[in-house]
């Protein structure tokens, strides 16, 4: 099979496959702050790790019922984010906190979760995270307009601070398998990481 997007229903994929195939996707659970001082916390499966030195990652926002989502509007009034890491403990809260409240209403509260404080950014984090990256603004881009000239914006920050829970390091090293991080699949599917195998590169 062989389509161009937008016509997957023409070709028997009543859904939208693309998310299927760029799988699985880490999730980015955002934490801001807005210029207000309000907590703010949603899932971002376009997300990614996108350079080691100096570490930098990067999630994409679509436009939502009413315009900017939240996490848009604070990274880039705030220049400030958190990426806390979602293990399989915390998914239901994650997928909660996807909810499209209010402006200030926060997701927090909603999904009965604790923010505690970070150290470097004012934004908060979410208490309970295996891991989470405090980022500082380095840009956005708006990225090419959808048929109906909806912008989505990729925000890229650099990540300053790092935190890590002790209770999931093994021989110096982050044990996935002690926190199973959730990954997205297509559609509403889901993954977590529950297997790990090595594989040696070419000397
Ligand atoms: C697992 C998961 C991944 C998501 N990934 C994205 C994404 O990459 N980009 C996006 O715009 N919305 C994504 N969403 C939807 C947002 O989380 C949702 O629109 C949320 O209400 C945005 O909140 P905010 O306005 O507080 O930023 C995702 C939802 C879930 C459950």
């Amino acid at each position: 099979m062989f389509y161009t997007p937008g016509t997957h229903k023409d070709h028997g994929l009543p859904h939208n496959p693309f998310k299927a195939i760029v799988s699985p996707r880490p999730i980015g659970w955002i934490s801001t702050i807005s210029a207000d001082g309000k907590p703010n916390l949603a899932p971002y499966s376009f997300f990614n790790a996108v350079s080691e030195t100096p570490p930098m990652v990067a999630f994409s926002s679509s436009p939502g019922a009413n315009g900017e989502k939240d996490s848009l509007i604070n990274a880039r009034d705030t220049a400030e984010f958190v990426v806390n890491i979602v293990s399989k403990e915390q998914m239901q809260a994650m997928s909660d906190t996807s909810a499209a409240l209010a402006h200030g209403e926060s997701e927090f509260d909603f999904a009965g979760l604790s923010a505690e404080p970070a150290s470097l950014v004012k934004a908060p984090m979410v208490a309970g995270a295996p891991c989470q990256l405090e980022c500082k603004l380095w840009d956005i881009i708006t990225l090419p307009e959808s048929p109906d000239g909806q912008k989505n914006h990729l925000v890229i920050g650099q990540v300053v601070g790092i935190h890590i829970d002790d209770a999931i390091i093994t021989d110096g090293k982050v044990d996935v398998l002690k926190f199973n991080p959730v990954a997205r699949l297509g559609y509403m599917d889901y993954t977590a990481v529950e297997d790990v195998f090595p594989l040696a590169r070419p000397q």
